[in-house]
């Protein structure tokens, strides 16, 4: 039978559903209520996986009223496919929301060189764009994003505990009216290290079994 990911049926609907990342979460709304009256024009989240740094763009799009465009890096590792992919959208208007957020998602996987300036082009299109742009990375300190991080404001994702993760897996088993076991839930969220995408996954799989 072919379910919904929990992952995507349990993802923050609104800003107060993001589990502790309360600062990252203040930082992001700011940035996007003065925008463009500010020092750097982009964002760029970090933190490790599965702690919240792409859900929350679109929990707070979705409460603000932004659109959201979003590309995985991996699609614009070419100057020429990022100007294919982005001149339209960081121009044009959207019909039916406020603003747009440009989301610009994992850009780990790009390399500083041999990718054909698709870093270089991600950097000028910042200075192009009449909208907001955030970045996601796992490792913002490689030498590779010297560049980015100079254009960018960043914010820190930081790693979830145990408990938040035991929490949100135990939220999940009462919805979901799973018959596990606490201490199931706890050796999950303990195995999980904090990253909340692995736990969820682990326990849809569980409940599968
Ligand atoms: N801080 C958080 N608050 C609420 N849910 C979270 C949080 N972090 C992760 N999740 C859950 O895990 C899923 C994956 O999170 P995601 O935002 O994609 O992580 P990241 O982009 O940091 O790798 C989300 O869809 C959501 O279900
Ligand atoms: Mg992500």
């Amino acid at each position: 039978m072919k379910q919904i990911p929990w992952i995507k049926k349990y993802a923050p609907k609104n800003s107060a559903e993001i589990i502790n990342q309360t600062e990252a979460v203040q930082k992001i709304k700011e940035f996007l209520i003065k925008f463009p009256n500010i020092n750097k024009k982009a964002l760029l989240l970090y933190g490790p996986p599965g702690v919240g740094k792409t859900s929350s763009v679109y929990a707070i799009a979705r409460e603000m009223n932004y659109e959201v465009v979003e590309m995985n890096a991996s699609d614009v590792r070419s100057a020429r496919k990022v100007h294919q992919i982005l001149d339209e959208a960081i121009k044009g208007k959207p019909f039916f929301h406020k603003g747009r957020i440009i989301l610009i998602d994992e850009v780990d996987g790009m390399s500083g060189k041999e990718d054909r300036g698709g870093l270089g082009a991600l950097i000028n299109i910042v200075g192009e764009s009449k909208w907001p742009i955030i970045f996601t990375a796992n490792d913002p300190w490689d030498p590779k994003f010297k560049k980015l991080r100079d254009i960018c404001e960043l914010v820190e994702f930081k790693k979830l505990s145990t408990l938040d993760a035991y929490k949100a897996l135990k939220r999940i088993s009462i919805s979901e009216k799973l018959d596990i076991d606490d201490n199931v839930l706890r050796i999950l969220a303990e195995r999980s290290q904090g990253d909340l995408r692995s736990a969820i996954n682990d326990l849809q799989t569980l409940a599968n079994l």
